[in-house]
């Protein structure tokens, strides 16, 4: 019954402009295989995803099916679509594609390869009994509110701040109910937990994992290289 279905979307359309170069960050290599078949490869050996909807940028699709899915038999990715000119409006693209095909949706950056199995399983559980879960991290570093003159405006009690990942996992009306409205009020955010948040609906954080990175700057690839050789020491 499609309702019982769990997909995966997966933005992967960013222009990688932190990392300094002109390619999308998802085919840079890391180890034996872009980036962006890590990210793939978790959810799809993973048995509570069913199928996979990934974006990738305008004129990427042919690259992502030749360079990614094939060499690597991702074989539950159903779709490939061209995403939009934010992160928000590639995820909504995606869930337009996933229709009323799925009763729950599986959100997980491209850009984060190295996302460990017992973490990805335990938001799905989490997600298909709250309708929303999400994984993060209590804030390591005092965080300020900084002024546009370069003093600090406001000092933020860390006790209560998280930084948060992906995966992001949703009922799948839930999260499309999110989209379209901040589709209609124009509101603009980083995650899609910001967008079920403005329905009042509650989003559960469970505590993640620091090795979950994102691959935004040349340095979180070196960090994503020395946490992959690390993973492969410790299998030998
Ligand atoms: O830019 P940011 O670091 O928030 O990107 C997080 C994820 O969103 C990345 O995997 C990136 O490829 C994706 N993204 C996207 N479409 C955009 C911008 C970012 O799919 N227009």
């Amino acid at each position: 019954m499609a309702s019982e279905r769990t997909v995966a979307v997966v933005p992967a359309a960013g222009r990688g402009e932190r990392m300094g170069g002109a390619t999308n960050k998802a085919f840079l290599p890391l180890g034996d295989r872009p980036l962006l078949a890590h990210a793939l490869g978790v959810l799809e050996t993973c048995p509570l995803v069913d199928e996979i909807v990934v974006a990738v940028g305008e004129g990427e699709e042919d690259a992502c099916r030749r360079e990614v899915l094939e060499p690597f038999e991702l074989r539950k990715v159903t779709g490939v679509i061209r995403g939009g000119a934010s992160r928000q409006e590639s995820v909504r693209l995606a869930l337009r594609y996933v229709g009323t095909g799925a009763g729950l949706v599986v959100i997980h950056d491209g850009a984060r390869p190295l996302l460990p199995h017992e973490l990805l399983v335990r938001t799905i559980e989490a997600g298909r009994r709250s309708g929303a879960a999400v994984v993060g991290l209590p804030v390591k570093d005092t965080v300020k509110r900084v002024g546009a003159d370069g003093h600090v405006a406001e000092t933020l009690d860390r006790r209560r701040l998280w930084q948060i990942q992906t995966p992001q996992v949703f009922w799948r009306d839930l999260i499309q109910m999110a989209h379209a409205r901040a589709a209609e009020r124009g509101v603009i955010a980083t995650d899609d937990a910001a967008l079920v948040e403005l329905l009042r609906h509650p989003v559960l954080v469970l505590e993640g994992l620091e090795e979950n990175i994102k691959v935004t700057t040349p340095f979180d690839l070196l960090t994503a290289r020395a946490i992959l050789a690390s993973r492969e020491k410790a299998r030998a």
